[in-house]
């Protein structure tokens, strides 16, 4: 039997690209999902362990691609860590086209997918939600982030009930303030359209993101926890780390 995969989806930049190296380097077998294909070979070409998979989560051709390139291979790990911030501004200036790609990459997407591969999965199988503290305020300019992951967090909780006592987990994880491609883009915004944004712009200048790397290696230790742990509460990398990861 081939060895079970990690899916990691937004595996190009970032955070995914960081939890794909962590686990391609420890020789388990990755499979990296993004839409732009040139990181994900480079991902690939670095690790063989990482079967590069370009495709859109929030499309069913892409979802479609996914369940044709796992082949006769099953799940370990399902990571639902893509995402997007955009469309940043008042909720109510946002097109309803813009308001629902959003929605259909950070929310959709993700149960999709879940459903999707629910076969492929292993037994003690797990899926994890990337959440954030977004999810539990609301942050004026950041309306469709806020709603996208609040839902995603609910799905989450929904599931964990649902899922008791079977044979996948379903978790839930808070990254941090984390030095990727988003957090530029974050700050690149007007006051205007995102009034916190020197609040975010200060972090960078005073060094306190957390690395990508960092994320990787808490994400890699909630994964690894017992399924009933794993799944009773969203573990933040802030209030966490020591129980997770150890002194
Ligand atoms: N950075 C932070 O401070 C922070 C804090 C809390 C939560 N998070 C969450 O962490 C996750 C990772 O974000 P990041 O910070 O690492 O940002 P990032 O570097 O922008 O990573 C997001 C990744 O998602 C991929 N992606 C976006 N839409 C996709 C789609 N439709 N299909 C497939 N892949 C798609 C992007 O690649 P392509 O464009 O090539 O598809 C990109 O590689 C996100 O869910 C984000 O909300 C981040």
């Amino acid at each position: 039997m081939p060895q079970s995969v990690v899916v990691i989806t937004g595996a190009g930049s970032g955070i995914g690209q960081a939890l794909a190296s962590h686990y391609a380097s420890r020789d388990q077998p990755v499979m990296a999902i993004g839409r732009r294909e040139a990181p994900l070979r480079e991902l690939a070409d670095n690790y063989p362990m990482v079967r590069a998979v370009p495709a859109d989560v929030a499309t069913d051709a892409g979802q479609s691609a996914i369940i044709e390139a796992l082949d006769d291979r099953s799940v370990a790990a399902l990571v639902h860590n893509a995402g997007v911030l955009e469309p940043v501004g008042p909720l109510l200036d946002q097109s309803a086209e813009a308001f629902r790609s959003h929605l259909a990459i950070n929310l959709e997407a993700p149960i999709a997918l879940s459903r999707a591969l629910r076969p492929r999965m292993d037994t003690d199988g797990r899926v994890l939600h990337v959440s954030s503290g977004a999810a539990h305020r609301a942050m004026p300019g950041w309306g469709a982030y806020c709603i996208s992951k609040a839902a995603l967090h609910m799905a989450y909780q929904v599931l964990k009930t649902e899922l008791a006592g079977q044979a996948i987990h379903i978790g839930s994880l808070r990254p941090g303030v984390v030095d990727t491609p988003m957090q530029a883009l974050i700050r690149s915004q007007t006051v205007a359209d995102f009034p916190a944004v020197e609040n975010f712009r200060a972090l960078k200048a005073n060094d306190a993101l957390t690395s990508p790397a960092q994320v990787a290696t808490f994400m890699a230790a909630v994964l690894a926890l017992p399924g009933e742990r794993f799944s009773e509460q969203e573990w933040d990398i802030r209030e966490h780390w020591d129980e997770v990861v150890g002194q």
